[in-house]
């Protein structure tokens, strides 16, 4: 019997004139602020994704490990609870944990769609061919977008299951993610499902060493983003001048990494005609990585219109998934 062609498109919704525009308002409005931010999506260019591949396979970095053991166990039953011909991956990345929930409903034989989406198109496209390869029969739909802005544009076709995997939620601050769970809830019909993937709080010490790894990727996963700001929009940061900063804000039950300069200094931001100081040892935020009780977490989903189907812990009870419906 012949065996079905896979076939793969790419959407961009991020062009170069859309990047430009969203880097130079978010470098102009973070580095101008007191105290000064930088938000996480810029990490990821094709080196920065390289980077996080690589703290997924630290020692420290419990969080991949344990959301893989969930999936490793519960993915046949998610693909049946979820009854989904169409996968849709947020913040897809190298879509490598998702081979696990595209077996699962391959083997249930719902499977025709998947669709990941991401803002680093490089890391996306090579992850959506190798995927292509790997089902035969599978239609990719790559889209290139931001998960923040682009949740209305993105394909409605199918009975879909949204997957937002990675704890990447965590790195929305309370608002955003009440605005990007309500925005996500109206674009889902009933039978579409919503699989999150969260990390919880645990003890701090080990919630520490996961962002600061002995070995110094984390901090150069960190710096990164200052040499994207470098690149794309000639500016003269020196990278090694700026220390890795990982600590756990016990209020707001989230990890922030900074980035600390190590002695007074100006930088020129040429792209925006922009000079800005540092003082030594003056802190700048680049990420926060929130961590969840399950039950808050099951109240902000409820709060945006979702109802839970399913919730899984792993056996060390350091990550959840839950599967929830509109
Ligand atoms: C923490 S990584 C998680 C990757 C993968 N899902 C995993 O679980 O290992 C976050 C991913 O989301 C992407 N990303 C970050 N902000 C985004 C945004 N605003 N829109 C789309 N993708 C985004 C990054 O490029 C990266 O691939």
């Amino acid at each position: 019997m012949p065996v079905s062609q896979s076939t793969l498109h790419v959407i961009n919704h991020l062009d170069r004139d859309y990047l430009r525009q969203a880097l130079e308002h978010d470098v102009r409005t973070g580095l101008t602020a007191t105290p000064k931010w930088l938000p996480p999506k810029w990490f990821y260019d094709a080196t920065g994704s390289e980077l996080f591949s690589r703290i997924t396979r630290l020692p420290e970095y419990y969080p991949t490990r344990r959301e893989l053991a969930i999936l490793r166990t519960r993915s046949a039953d998610l693909a049946a609870a979820s009854g989904a011909d169409t996968l849709v991956e947020l913040g897809s990345g190298t879509s490598e944990k998702t081979v696990l929930l595209l077996d699962a409903l391959a083997a249930a034989g719902t499977l025709r769609t998947y669709t990941p989406v991401d803002v680093d198109a490089v890391t996306l496209a090579a992850a959506a061919r190798r995927l292509t390869d790997r089902f035969p029969g599978l239609s990719v739909r790559a889209v290139c977008a931001d998960f923040e802005r682009h949740l209305a544009l993105l394909p409605r076709t199918g009975r879909r299951m949204v997957a937002f995997l990675g704890g990447t939620i965590g790195n929305l601050e309370p608002a955003a993610r009440q605005v990007f769970l309500k925005e996500l809830r109206a674009t889902l019909r009933r039978g579409d499902t919503f699989l999150l993937g969260a990390d919880l709080v645990k003890d701090t010490g080990r919630l520490v060493a996961a962002y600061d790894d002995a070995a110094g990727v984390t901090a150069a996963f960190n710096r990164n983003v200052l040499r994207v700001v470098n690149r794309e929009l000639d500016a003269d940061f020196v990278p090694e001048e700026f220390a890795h900063v990982a600590l756990y804000d016990e209020r707001h039950d989230w990890i922030e990494m900074r980035l600390r300069a190590g002695r007074d200094m100006r930088v020129r931001v040429g792209g925006l005609g922009l000079d800005v100081e540092f003082a030594a040892g003056e802190e700048m935020r680049t990420e926060i990585s929130a961590k969840f009780r399950p039950e808050g977490l099951r109240a902000e989903l409820v709060a945006a219109g979702f109802t839970i189907h399913r919730r899984y812990t792993d056996p060390a009870g350091d990550f959840t998934l839950i599967l929830a419906g509109v």
